[in-house]
């Protein structure tokens, strides 16, 4: 029987969109089916693995002492807000195309195949350089506790520090790893992540809990410190919206808790992923929108009480930037608590990398399957019901570039790009709206089209608020990525092609 739907003669071009019917339909195929096992809480405890990591663990003090101060809390109040207005739209589209695939999918089912591919190009921004990111900063923690035990490794293996390049063979082993869990299969994987989840959530309300007692209540003083005019920050470094305005960059002040806002919100990427396992959830049309609102909050609460806590107990300007949570306890005194928040620091950041890795292997998936990159990729192990080529092919290039990786210019790139696929699917759901009113929609986000506008219109603002080098970095991507479609993707699609 042929389930190809006429493509008629508005699917010829670039915008030609995959029928959201057939997106599921595929779904059903059994030599390309993933196994259907996840509950909501599953999602949920996938969601929490993901979204606290690096942004709250590192990025916190690094934000307090350069651009926020104590305020760096309300850059995480404005980067929640930016997260939860696109979730609305990520959770509505999840229901309504309960696929894998994420972004990637929404977008082939609503602006058609050109927007879908850049979709698809850029969450390997988000997901598997987000991944190769987060394993270098894992790497960082457990030297750190490595140290603490009296072991080292070897320069040249410890990764590139004060520019001097070394070859970070944890964060290498950590990627390869985390690669052979997932070809073993999904469920395995969540089992050990809620494990890991729960480790970092105490650790997370440690933190909370006990540092309330150390806090100084005139560290908050002044709570949004006074604008100053950034000394490294000109030039291609400084915000992008800062040099547009044509004023002297600045750190601090009220556009420092943008700027801080823009970084941090490295710390809530995650969420959005929780819909790329739609399609082994066992009920996405109630599950999904659950799993990924209901982490959202957590962690906003979670983040906004740790940021109050960590620059109250220590001044902001004497933060440290590479452990601030474990030091500010060492700064009044207790190095007892700083190792265990080290330790979970260590070990949740495992599960961030974990599911990062896994995202990417769920869009690679789809658009594998869809034609767009080689078909072979899409095949499912007979035994594990996990897309093992994709998932080893994807595995092994993230564990190279988290060897030869540095964190900091990498962490603005991933934020732009993620940042960049809530803009799609934003106009994605009022598209979709318009064109297939029909569809049964098991969470429909509240006024829209005004909670969509607002969620491009809060995107695109903090996306404004990043480097300007970081802008061209994405540029030049994106340029790539184009090529390879044209080249590639438009002749092999599925649409293209009748099976
Ligand atoms: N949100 C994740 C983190 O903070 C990516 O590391």
């Amino acid at each position: 029987m042929s389930t190809q739907q006429d493509p008629g003669p508005a699917q010829s071009g670039l915008f030609r969109t995959k029928n959201v019917e057939q997106s599921i339909r595929d779904t059903e195929e059994p030599e390309y089916a993933l196994k259907k096992t996840l509950s909501a809480l599953d999602l949920t405890v996938f969601g929490v693995g993901v979204i606290i990591g690096t942004g709250i663990f590192v990025l916190t003090g690094v934000v307090a002492k350069q651009t926020a101060g104590p305020a760096t809390a309300l850059g995480f109040v404005v980067a929640g807000v930016v997260c939860a207005l696109a979730a609305l739209c990520y959770a509505e589209f999840a229901s309504t195309v309960p696929v894998a695939g994420s972004a990637y999918t929404f977008s082939y089912a609503s602006l058609g195949e050109l927007p879908a591919w850049i979709i698809g190009w850029d969450l390997v921004l988000e997901l598997a350089l987000g991944c190769a990111v987060v394993a270098v900063g894992w790497s960082g923690y457990v030297r750190s506790l490595l140290g603490n035990a009296g072991a080292s490794l070897p320069d040249y293996l410890s990764g590139t520090q004060n520019g001097k390049f070394g070859f970070d063979l944890l964060a290498f082993l950590l990627v390869l790893a985390l690669t052979a869990i997932l070809v073993a299969g999904v469920k395995l994987s969540s089992r050990i992540t809620g494990i890991i989840v729960a480790v970092k959530v105490t650790v997370v309300l440690i933190v909370i809990v006990v540092g309330a007692f150390f806090i100084t209540g005139s560290h908050y003083k002044p709570f949004i410190p006074p604008a100053e005019e950034a000394t490294a920050g000109g030039g291609l470094a400084a915000p992008i919206i800062q040099l547009m305005a044509g004023y002297t960059p600045t750190n601090f002040g009220v556009m420092g808790i943008f700027t801080a806002a823009a970084v941090v919100f490295f710390a809530f990427i995650g969420f959005d992923i929780v819909a790329t396992a739609a399609e082994e959830t066992r009920n996405p049309q109630r599950d999904v929108p659950r799993g990924i609102l209901g982490s959202l909050f957590i962690c906003t609460v979670l983040y906004v009480a740790v940021s109050l806590v960590v620059t109250g107990m220590q001044r902001y300007s004497q933060l440290s930037v590479e452990a601030p949570l474990a030091d500010a306890f060492k700064s009044v005194g207790h190095p007892f608590w700083a190792g265990l928040i080290s330790f979970g620091a260590a070990v949740g950041l495992t599960s961030v990398c974990m599911i990062l890795l896994l995202g990417q292997t769920r869009v690679f998936f789809a658009m594998s399957r869809d034609g767009l990159l080689p078909r072979t990729f899409s095949h499912v192990h007979p035994k594990f019901g996990t897309p093992y080529r994709s998932t080893v092919l994807l595995g092994v290039l993230v564990a190279i570039v988290a060897g030869f990786t540095s964190i900091e210019e990498l962490a603005e790139l991933v934020n732009i790009g993620t940042l960049f696929a809530f803009i799609v699917v934003a106009l994605g759901v009022i598209i979709l709206r318009r064109t297939r009113p029909d569809l049964p929609r098991a969470f429909r986000a509240p006024l829209v089209p005004w909670v969509p506008i607002a969620s491009v219109l809060a995107s695109l603002w903090l996306m404004l608020n990043l480097p300007a080098e970081t802008w061209l970095r994405f540029g030049v991507w994106m340029v790539i990525g184009c090529v390879v479609y044209f080249v590639y993707g438009r002749t092999h699609s599925r649409i293209n092609t009748p099976r």
